[in-house]
């Protein structure tokens, strides 16, 4: 089988950054819509531009209700060629809509891409996650109580309990779930909206983020899992229904068992992941997008399962040639 990374390159680094662009440019407006909307016609426009056989697997939604980048859609300068290399992408072209309107920190664009059958197809529902980086890797387990896991964490990090800082999205949901935390003695970090990058923080040593707990979207778990996946760290989950509505819904689907943890291999079980993730605004991790005359700069995560490389790309961008840049380095 030809390997994604050999037939793109770096390409999907140009697709996370245009939309990022496109969304920075309605920063703080107060029009979520809006900045959902250009990020997605940015990205659909950078992907289309592609020599693959692209189809989306987790996008903006059902085709009834999503105009572009809808699960299923088709895309890439081979689509429906026989010689065109298939390609499943998982695509949330501004996750944190909210935060992107408000000019709050920690808005991105994100993409996980992957061989076909590398990303699983997650219904549109809630998702209960626990999320941790390499260092815990293997030590926690969703079901177990909230203390235990911390104190597992707390072994893994080797420090003490009260030392940890969690992040739980605020939500009326996880009034006992933070309870549990504050109970145990761990800090936690509440946040608005964004609980994907607050996974790929977790991830990562020196960002102050040990662990991710709590429900969030199942579209954003997938796209965690592939993050997981190239940097070894881990995304146990559940899907979760609200109503009857929704467990009719997942049913219909295939998923009537609830009670089923996945495992990152589960959510992203592709061999070729690549993962492309550029700061709308600023955030851990990410510098947000930076505009000046004549240019702008993006700051993308960009990672290769395959290649196994983790790259922090920052890149300065001429849109006039005939006037000078000003950045610093
Ligand atoms: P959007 O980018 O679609 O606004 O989603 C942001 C987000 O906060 C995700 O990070 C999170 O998984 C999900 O929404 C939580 O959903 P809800 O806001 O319904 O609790």
């Amino acid at each position: 089988m030809a390997n994604i990374d050999e037939i793109l390159g770096y390409d999907f680094i140009r697709v996370t950054e245009s939309a990022a662009v496109a969304a920075s440019h309605t920063m703080g407006l107060g029009d979520r819509k809006r900045s959902d909307q250009v990020s997605v016609e940015a990205m659909r426009a950078a992907l289309d531009s592609l020599e693959i056989a692209g189809r989306v697997v987790i996008g903006e939604g059902e085709r009834d209700e999503a105009p572009m980048l809808y699960v299923g859609e088709e895309f890439g300068t081979l689509r429906g060629k026989p010689e065109g290399i298939g390609v499943d992408i998982a695509v949330d072209p501004l996750e944190g809509t909210n935060l992107c309107a408000t000019g709050t920190n920690d808005a991105t664009a994100v993409l996980a891409a992957a061989e076909r059958g590398g990303l699983l197809h997650a219904p549109d529902t809630y998702m209960q996650k626990l999320i941790v980086g390499p260092t815990a890797r293997g030590r926690l387990h969703i079901d177990a109580p909230v203390v235990e896991n911390l104190r597992a964490l707390a072994r893994a990090f080797d420090r003490d309990v009260d030392d940890l800082v969690i992040v739980v999205l605020d939500r009326p949901r996880h009034a006992q779930l933070i309870a549990d935390i504050r109970g145990a003695g761990a800090r936690i970090r509440l946040i608005g909206d964004g609980d994907l990058s607050a996974g790929i923080a977790a991830a990562v040593r020196g960002t102050g983020v040990h662990a991710v707990m709590g429900t969030g979207g199942a579209p954003e778990g997938v796209i965690t899992a592939a993050a997981m996946r190239c940097l070894g760290g881990e995304i146990q989950a559940r899907l979760v229904a609200t109503d009857d509505h929704q467990r009719a819904r997942l049913a219909q689907l295939g998923y009537s068992d609830l009670s089923k943890v996945y495992a990152t291999e589960d959510l992203a079980p592709g061999e070729q992941i690549l993962f492309s993730c550029t700061g709308v605004t600023d955030g851990e991790l990410l510098r947000g997008v930076r505009f000046f005359g004549g240019g702008h700069r993006t700051h993308t995560l960009f990672m290769s399962l395959t290649r196994r490389e983790i790259r922090f790309v920052d890149t300065i961008h001429r849109e006039d040639p005939a006037r000078p840049v000003y950045f610093e380095t």
